[in-house]
């Protein structure tokens, strides 16, 4: 036996094989040992059930929770993955409510507790899994943390509807909220700890995200969330314009083409509960319907409803769990548009030739506003004084803010209100990224990117298992990445303390008016305003109604040399502001006198000691005592009885 072999036999050694079992409410569950390609093992317990098989008069409703088994369930290979319409995997089966835990904690003493990290996947709610060979949890998992890997029901199974009570929609979103409950309570067995639990997802899995942190019955089960290229804002991550019964009649019809459109929702779940699963899942591939079924706004309100509010109002009005949020995008996330530049110049040619095309279909113009005028405005940002050669660039920049970015920004934009929120933008260029398209004009790195630096992936055409076979850069951003984003599921802070590998930078929040957040690139790099000028969050498109999906700013430049165009209240504020300082360079005195009214006949005190006048130039004016109470007199007393030499003196 050579040296390898010893040293593996006797890293076995020291693990027990009543180590390699684990007791869970439900039973027992035998993992098995794996090791990363560093060398460091971890425990793996795959295919554990985290709800009853959703089959039989089970389809399409709320998962149940687990069933106990007798004896030793074997935990050692992946569970089915679910029917898909998109894709047709060898496992696939509507039996698929599995989740997987991976623990870098090698026995059952309990002594230790990790932070947690569990992850939803993408895949357009239509496919995707979480098989060990997609998301290999290898290099997240040198980091310390356990890792909870699911799948959730995809297409019909997931989320038809009937838009009532009968088939309410959105089995998917629950499932993944019945895995989220099912960590925080058995989590504690595998070393993880419940009260550090972070849930994150790309994609479809960060939508699903967005969507599990509007579900308040979700609330105390985690206490961090990270978002990769998707929120449901995302017009892809919910039914928009079509009626989810129609589609619900649309599948039936693929099996009796003589169901009338008037069929009561009974009737329609009594017979599609009769049919075969595998022979939905195939005419899920022949609906005519051009949407996939999605996640919807549920009415009415029953007590296992997931969502029954707009996304955008809960966003908006703070009702949401307001946990520590990392979100951010990759720099073109349609840049594989660029593999068929003949499909895209088509595309271009009909966007131009009828600008309304360039009209989200989620944004409501405002009544009277000239729809042809509103999408020439649109596509003036993208296009207009563009250069012949960057043109089709600029029409993927197009794509990739209209499908995802605008979303993304607008999520966190929304957030920053109420909770932490740090971004960024994933820029880095490596072949480990595995999409090499460049188009002239347009940014660089593809939807879903920025995953095979944190996933190991074992594939026919790609693979990312053996890192030696990459360059050197791609290997420190993958290092980087996993440190930034294991150090927010332990501390929910990127960046907690200085590290040279993430280059002593400290990772700024994303507030409001700075709009700050990190570009991972060759170097890391604070940056101000993400997609500036496309997307500029304080400003709404002129034509868009109320604040409703706002999107960007019209112009690539601000101005204000036309005030007629501002409210009278803005102007206002500006006349006021021009002569306290005039009045304050003419007679050292903001205000002479007590007579003006565009001042409201208002004295402004001196800022003295002990009163701390000053004036809020809001709405009003209105004199004021002790700016930023109580936060200033704490630092005062703070410095006054702990510092050793202040550098502020009172
Ligand atoms: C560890 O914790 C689990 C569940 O929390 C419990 O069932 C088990 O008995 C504990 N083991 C030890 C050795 O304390
Ligand atoms: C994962 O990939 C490895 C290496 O190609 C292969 O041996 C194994 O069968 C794959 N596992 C699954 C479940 O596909
Ligand atoms: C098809 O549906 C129609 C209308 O509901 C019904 O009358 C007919 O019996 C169905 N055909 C079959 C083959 O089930
Ligand atoms: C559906 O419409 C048909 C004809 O228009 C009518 O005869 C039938 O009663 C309706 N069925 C229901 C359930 O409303
Ligand atoms: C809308 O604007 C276009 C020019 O962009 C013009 O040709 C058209 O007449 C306008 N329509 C209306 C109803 O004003
Ligand atoms: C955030 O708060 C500020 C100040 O209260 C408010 O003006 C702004 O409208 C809020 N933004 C959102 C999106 O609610
Ligand atoms: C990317 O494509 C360019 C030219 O299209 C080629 O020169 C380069 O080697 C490719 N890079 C990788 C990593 O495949």
């Amino acid at each position: 036996m050579n040296l390898l072999g010893i040293l593996i036999l006797l890293k076995f050694i020291f693990v027990r094989s009543d180590d390699l079992t684990v007791k869970i409410e439900q039973g027992i569950l035998q993992g098995h040992l794996l090791n990363t390609p560093s060398d460091k093992p971890f425990r793996a317990f795959q295919g554990v059930p985290y709800a009853q098989p959703p089959v039989g008069s089970l389809r399409f409703q709320s998962p149940k929770p687990p069933l106990s088994w007798e004896g030793i369930r074997d935990a050692t290979e992946d569970g089915n993955v679910c029917f898909a319409i998109t894709t047709d995997l060898p496992t696939e089966s509507e039996d698929c409510l599995y989740l997987n835990v991976y623990t870098p904690i090698l026995t059952n003493d309990n002594k230790t507790q990790l932070p947690v990290m569990l992850w939803i996947h993408g895949g357009g709610f239509t496919h995707g899994h979480s098989r060990y060979n997609s998301t290999g949890p290898d290099f997240l998992i040198e980091h310390d943390i356990v890792i909870v890997t699911l799948n959730y029901r995809l297409g019909p199974f997931g989320f038809l509807s009937t838009g009532d009570d009968v088939i309410p929609g959105n089995a998917g979103l629950k499932d993944q909220a019945a895995a989220i409950k099912w960590t925080f309570e058995n989590i504690r067995a595998f070393g993880g700890d419940r009260a550090k639990i972070t849930i994150a997802g790309q994609s479809a899995g960060s939508a699903s995200i967005g969507f599990q942190l509007l579900h308040k019955n979700n609330e105390g089960y985690f206490r961090g969330a990270i978002m990769q290229s998707g929120s449901p804002l995302n017009m892809w991550s919910y039914m928009l314009g079509v009626d989810p019964k129609a589609y619900t009649i649309d599948l039936a019809r693929q099996f009796n083409s003589s169901i009338p459109s008037n069929i009561t929702s009974a009737s329609l779940l009594n017979f599609l509960v009769s049919l075969d699963g595998k022979d939905i899942d195939i005419a899920s591939t022949k609906t005519t319907i051009a949407s996939a079924p999605l996640p919807v706004i549920e009415s009415p309100v029953k007590d296992d409803s997931f969502i029954t509010t707009s996304q955008y109002e809960l966003l908006q009005t703070g009702n949401f769990i307001r946990v520590p949020l990392l979100i951010g995008t990759n720099s073109e996330e349609e840049i594989h548009q660029g593999g068929d530049l003949d499909n895209l110049a088509a595309m271009l040619k009909k966007y131009e030739d009828n600008p309304t095309n360039f009209i989200p279909d989620n944004f409501e113009v405002v009544d009277g506003a000239n729809v042809t005028e509103v999408g020439k405005s649109i596509r003036d940002l993208y296009l207009e004084g563009v250069p012949d050669d960057e043109r089709l660039g600029h029409m993927i920049r197009f794509l990739s803010h209209d499908r995802f970015t605008r979303a993304v920004i607008k999520h966190a934009d929304l957030s920053v209100n109420y909770t932490k929120v740090f971004f960024y933008v994933f820029s880095y260029d490596g072949p480990l990224g595995n999409v090499n398209i460049t188009v002239k004009g347009a940014d660089k790195i593809d939807h879903g990117e920025e995953s095979k630096y944190m996933w190991k992936k074992i594939g026919e055409t790609y693979s990312n298992d053996d890192l030696s076979k990459f360059p050197v850069s791609d290997v420190l951003t993958l290092r980087r990445l996993n440190l930034m984003w294991t150090n927010f599921i332990k501390h929910l802070h990127p960046t907690p303390v200085r590290s040279e590998l993430l280059q002593n930078l400290r990772w700024p929040l994303f507030e409001s008016d700075e709009y700050r957040y990190m570009d991972i690139d060759d170097k890391l790099e604070i940056k101000n305003k993400p997609k500036c000028p496309y997307y500029d969050g304080a400003d709404k498109i002129d034509h868009a109604e109320d604040t409703k999906y706002e999107w960007m700013h019209i112009g690539d430049t601000y101005s204000n040399n036309d005030l007629s165009k501002y409210p009278p209240s803005d102007g206002l504020t500006l006349h006021r502001l021009t002569l306290l300082w005039t009045n304050f360079v003419k007679y050292l005195n903001p205000t002479p006198d007590e007579s003006s009214d565009l001042l409201q006949n208002l004295l402004w005190p001196l800022f003295t000691n002990d009163e701390y006048s000053y004036v809020d130039i809001g709405d009003d004016l209105v004199v004021k005592k002790k700016p930023k109470t109580p936060y200033y007199e704490a630092w005062r007393n703070f410095y006054e009885n702990w510092a050793k030499k202040p550098f502020i003196t009172f």
